[in-house]
């Protein structure tokens, strides 16, 4: 199914399948792709300004357009498909799930919560676990938790709780979250804003115990690798002191894994990197196989005991379906060694961009695991048009904040695909060389 092939019936037309990585994309004029992008164009509200590609189909690290053009996936559904397109130990559990039980509520039990709740609490070595959907609200659910916590714990006087973030902070779309953005685009012309938040500079120890000094502070949510923000890893020994700092203070330390998470950056937390332990966790994106949304935030009694019968919930949060996909994709990331190989593939994948792409047009290539961007300098292209070119050599992936584009593949790449990859990544950069 995945291999060359002559040609194609699309929609009553022959249409020839045109490249296998390096060779060139259609133009998709006429095509089934340009069809439907005009639909979207017409149809749907412009929040989005996608790479104009229209994919259909996908298995692993490889996808199809709609017109059957192979392409490499190195976005991987802004990092949540880690365990690939399709992964044949998924697609089974969702056609078992889907059979028997997808949505009850948590009106009642079901007889895939509570295993799920068990397995990933021992997973992850915490006591207890709140299920959601969308990273946006595992992170809301934290900062009621810290909030809470702060109150009936702490001993912070009602409505005066303060969470601390990071400057470029991304933690998702809702109107809390926009209310801690520095990035004007998603946040103007959206307020009132919420209150209770303080920013701090990102990587900044200094900063950071200066304002967690403030007996008012219940929480710092910081992500250990910024993602939307550009893949910024901060400098080692960072994600200790923002430890030592929340216990000296008595401040949690929420950690938003929402996108590091799941072996994403070569270890299971991105935490792990410097063995540090949040006092909350949030997972999401990848959690139940890319194929529904779930997020989990996790934490120990002392601050689980306050989340209390009616406080909080959600209609599909612990929903049978999630949470058997997810009890299964974290069995995948074991079994299938996906922490090693996006460890091993991340560090192959910058060491040799670094060799082949010249420090002039790429004055950055970073980030830890499968969690990487380049940065384009904008003498010589932007990072769209880079994005464009790389799709036109068979290699999809997404402009981040400025001139960094986001790599961010799915953590079951194998050698051979990333090799190819980094071919295209090299072809694209130079046809821009001056
Ligand atoms: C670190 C982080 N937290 C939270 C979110 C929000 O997740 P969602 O889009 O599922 O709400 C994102 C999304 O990119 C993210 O990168």
């Amino acid at each position: 199914m995945w291999g060359k092939r002559a040609a194609r019936q699309i929609g009553g037309m022959m249409q020839s399948v045109r490249h296998t990585g390096t060779k060139k994309a259609s133009k998709s004029v006429g095509t089934k792709s340009e069809a439907l992008m005009e639909m979207e164009k017409k149809f749907a509200a412009r929040i989005y300004d996608p790479i104009p590609v229209v994919i259909a189909e996908g298995k692993g690290c490889i996808v199809k357009d709609a017109d059957g053009a192979r392409y490499l996936d190195f976005l991987g559904g802004y990092a949540s498909v880690n365990t690939g397109h399709c992964h044949p130990k998924i697609v089974a559990t969702v056609q078992n799930q889907v059979m028997k039980l997808h949505q009850v509520s948590r009106a009642f039990y079901n007889s895939e919560f509570p295993v799920f709740a068990e397995y990933i609490t021992r997973y992850f070595n915490y006591d207890r676990v709140i299920p959601m959907n969308t990273g946006v609200e595992g992170g809301d659910t934290a900062i009621k938790m810290a909030r809470k916590w702060g109150y009936l714990s702490k001993g912070i006087p009602e409505n005066q709780a303060v969470v601390v973030f990071p400057i470029g902070n991304f933690w998702g779309r809702s109107t809390s979250a926009i209310s801690t953005s520095n990035n004007p685009t998603s946040f103007e012309h959206y307020g009132p804003y919420m209150p209770g938040f303080g920013l701090v500079p990102y990587d900044n120890v200094c900063a950071l115990e200066e304002v967690l000094q403030n007996k008012n502070v219940c929480a710092y949510m910081m992500e250990p690798i910024q993602g939307e923000g550009g893949v910024i890893v901060p400098s080692e020994g960072y994600l200790k002191e923002v430890r030592r700092l929340c216990s000296k203070y008595n401040v949690l330390f929420i950690a938003d894994e929402v996108q590091t998470g799941l072996g994403r950056t070569g270890a299971l937390l991105a935490c792990d990197h410097e063995c540090v332990r949040p006092d909350i966790l949030i997972l999401g994106k990848g959690l139940a196989g890319a194929v529904t949304p779930m997020s989990a935030v996790l934490a120990n009694e002392e601050i689980m005991c306050y989340m209390t019968p009616g406080s909080h919930g959600s209609t599909y949060g612990g929903n049978p379906f999630a949470c058997a996909l997810a009890r299964k994709t974290l069995e995948v990331i074991l079994e299938e060694c996906l922490i090693e190989n996006a460890r091993k593939m991340g560090e192959k994948l910058r060491a040799e961009l670094k060799c082949k792409l010249p420090k002039v047009m790429v004055p950055a290539i970073r980030g830890k695991g499968l969690m990487n961007a380049i940065e384009i300098h904008p003498d010589f292209a932007s990072s769209h048009d880079l994005c464009v070119r790389m799709k036109e050599c068979g290699l999809l992936a997404k402009s981040a904040t400025g001139q960094s584009i986001r790599l961010t593949p799915p953590l079951v790449i194998t050698e051979a695909e990333m090799e190819e990859g980094i071919e295209i990544i090299t072809k694209a950069v130079h046809s821009f060389a001056k």
